[in-house]
């Protein structure tokens, strides 16, 4: 028919944390109170001295075009950013800057994946990885991590699901939506299988400034440069710098592959917008106290995020090394009455919380995590306290009910 969709999109599900935000925003619409623990963007503004900056660059004419790929002040402040932040040398012509880290993944998807290639994902994932494979007619291939090891791949379970089809493994660290962050020791031994591969390995650190309780970010592209030109790294400044707004966010690739992604990007969005690139470039050399302020704020929130959950009957939680976010097992929960049927998903769960403790949350599955819920505690303290009371006072109605 000629006004059918693409038949690509039948393969593809939309945002399952956009729709629980749809959701919490109708009550909060009716005047209720809601907690609001489904957000995945720091609360907090855009630091003042980058605001600044970019009024600055505005005023200076940063209103036209630039280079495709991101101007070279932008990738400069990169350069010097990833050596100081990821101790990880690299060059502009590496750099490939686009509108996000999403934008920059879906290019790379674009550029590197093909009808007939497997992507490796370990599960719990962010839900963007396997749609966006699919969305390019690839295959995403879920491999399992336990919540008992760290929910970190093991080289076992990497070795696996290589096949002679795969075409790339993406990691996150810290990961969205487990926090979970990947040690020096758990890269070493999984580098040891990479090597032996001949695919894509895509290192999403979007969330590498935001770690706790002394755990320390290792970058896989550090520890193991004989990957070479196999090793692509995506960043941004959208969580370390509260700048989810502006979209940046970049790859890191081989100069070849970085070409293709100019070719992509010229046809699609052309460069992201020019004052967020003089904004971003702010953010990476500006002072870092901001940075700070907000990651030690993170990492209050973490410990009563996590003692909080723990104490509600029937949750379990791991405490996660990183990210903004607490996943917890409420399996638990299941079997618990709701009305006149009984709860048996979580998805029924995050409902069910959202109507009788006014908590927004993302339900486990469409991470490939059943049983789970994520808890994001970008929001106040007072918020985690609150939307945790109520939580457990749901909990005890429902056993009596
Ligand atoms: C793991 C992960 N990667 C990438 C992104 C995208 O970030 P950006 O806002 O820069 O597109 C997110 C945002 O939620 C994320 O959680």
């Amino acid at each position: 028919m000629p006004t059918s969709l693409a038949q690509r999109l039948s393969a593809v599900a939309p945002s399952a944390t956009l729709a629980m935000a749809a959701k919490a925003a109708q009550l909060t619409a009716q005047g209720v109170k809601v907690y609001p623990y489904s957000v995945g963007e720091p609360d907090f503004p855009t630091p003042p001295h980058v605001v600044a900056a970019a009024k600055e660059a505005l005023d200076k004419g940063a209103t036209r075009y630039t280079a495709v790929t991101g101007t070279p002040d932008l990738k400069a402040a990169i350069v010097d950013a990833t050596l100081r932040d990821r101790k990880h040398k690299i060059e502009p012509k590496q750099i490939t800057v686009s509108v996000g880290a999403k934008h920059a993944l879906f290019n790379l998807a674009c550029a590197l994946y093909e009808p007939g290639d497997e992507v490796i994902i370990p599960a719990p994932y962010w839900v963007s990885y396997p749609e966006q494979v699919r969305l390019v007619g690839a295959t995403p291939v879920i491999a399992e991590t336990k919540e008992e090891t760290g929910f970190v791949l093991t080289p076992e379970e990497l070795e696996r699901r290589v096949t002679p089809r795969t075409k790339a493994l993406i990691l996150c660290t810290p990961s969205n939506p487990t926090g979970a962050a990947y040690s020096k020791d758990a890269l070493l031994a999984l580098a040891a299988v990479l090597k032996k591969g001949d695919y894509y390995v895509i290192v999403d650190e979007i969330y590498g400034d935001l770690v706790y309780g002394g755990f320390e970010h290792c970058s896989l592209a550090a520890l193991a440069p004989d990957l070479g030109e196999r090793l692509i790294v995506v960043d941004g400044v959208s969580k370390t710098y509260a700048m989810t707004g502006w979209r940046i966010g970049w790859s890191i690739t081989s100069p070849r592959v970085a070409e293709a992604l100019a070719t992509i990007q010229g046809q699609s969005t052309t460069n992201p917008a020019a004052v967020a690139q003089a904004a971003a470039a702010a953010a990476l050399r500006g002072p870092r106290e901001s940075v700070e302020q907000m990651r030690s704020a993170f990492e209050r929130r973490r410990t009563l995020m996590v003692e909080g959950l723990r104490k509600v009957p029937g949750v379990k939680c791991r405490m996660p090394e990183g990210a903004f976010y607490a996943f917890a097992d409420v399996r638990g929960l299941l079997g618990l009455r709701d009305g006149d049927s009984r709860l048996e998903t979580d998805e029924q769960i995050a409902m069910w919380l959202l109507r009788e403790a006014h908590a927004a949350t993302v339900a486990g599955s469409p991470f490939g995590a059943p049983g789970y819920l994520r808890f994001s505690y970008a929001c106040s303290e007072a918020d985690i306290q609150g939307g945790l009371a109520a939580f457990a006072a749901a909990v005890e109605r429902a056993k009596k009910a």
